[in-house]
């Protein structure tokens, strides 16, 4: 139950008004099952429950734009090299592509496929789902295959799955090019969130429902560079839809 606390805890805390913490606070006992899952997910994959120590301090240049770290750069390096561990297993001996969705997986998919060793090929899907806002929009593709995927094996890397908007409409896509198989791949995921019937394979880090930035995830195009995953201060999504306001 202190993980349970804890998401009510830091809901307060969070962009949004404090989604997760009215969230928590009406259906404690669906999250209780889900933050258990969660803590458990976060335990195997070497975060601890609370993912970033409380003691790890946002750098003082982004201080006044991102609340707090919530996964570290080590804690993110660990689990990608035990993830491109699992795919090289499964992988292993197979004509494989790699389909990255843009923009949001550069930072994840560097990472991801210099710690495979497979003899692979790569392309990029331009998908577009959010606008300047944070909640999810219709999906627009914005860039298609060049590669041919018959008959090979596809791995799918996306930065979040979050509503499962955009995995439902990228795998019809690439099922109608008749790929021998297709696995998919994120770095994070936000299981409560979640609207359409589609999981992951391979999933980095389950995510309680924040809107966070960093490592190639951006709120308006910006704070991709981070080098950690990140919760921003609600101030900077309120300027940001004042601006947009003000420009109508
Ligand atoms: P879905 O279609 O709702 O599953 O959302 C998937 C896409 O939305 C991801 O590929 C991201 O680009 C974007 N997204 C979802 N949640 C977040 C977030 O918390 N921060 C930044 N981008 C997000
Ligand atoms: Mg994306």
């Amino acid at each position: 139950m202190a993980i349970l606390h804890w998401f009510a805890q830091v809901g307060t805390q969070q962009p949004g008004g404090g989604r997760a913490g009215m969230f928590a606070t009406r259906h404690k006992k669906s999250l209780g099952k889900c933050a258990k899952r969660f803590s458990i997910r976060a335990m195997r994959n070497g975060a601890s429950a609370h993912f970033a120590r409380a003691n790890t301090l946002v750098p003082p240049r982004w201080r006044k734009e991102v609340e707090r770290i919530l996964i570290t750069d080590r804690q993110i390096a660990r689990r990608v090299r035990q993830m491109a561990c699992e795919i090289q297993r499964d992988f292993a001996g197979r004509e494989t592509v790699v389909i990255a969705l843009l923009n949001g997986t550069m930072m994840f998919l560097a990472d991801l496929i210099r710690n495979l060793s497979l003899p692979l090929r790569l392309d990029f899907m331009g998908v577009s789902s959010y606008g300047l806002g944070t909640e999810a929009r219709e999906v627009m593709f914005t860039k298609e295959l060049r590669l041919d995927v018959r008959g090979r094996d596809v791995l799918l890397v996306d930065d979040i799955l979050d509503t499962g908007r955009t995995l439902s409409r990228v795998l019809p896509k690439i099922q109608a090019l008749k790929p021998r198989r297709i696995k998919t791949c994120v770095l994070l995921d936000k299981v409560a969130r979640r609207e359409e019937d589609v999981e992951a394979d391979y999933v980095g880090f389950e995510i309680p429902d924040f809107f966070v930035v960093g490592y190639g995830l951006d709120f308006a195009e910006r704070y991709r560079n981070l080098p950690f995953v990140g919760v921003l201060h609600p101030h900077v999504y309120k300027a940001a839809i004042k601006s947009v306001n003000c420009k109508r």
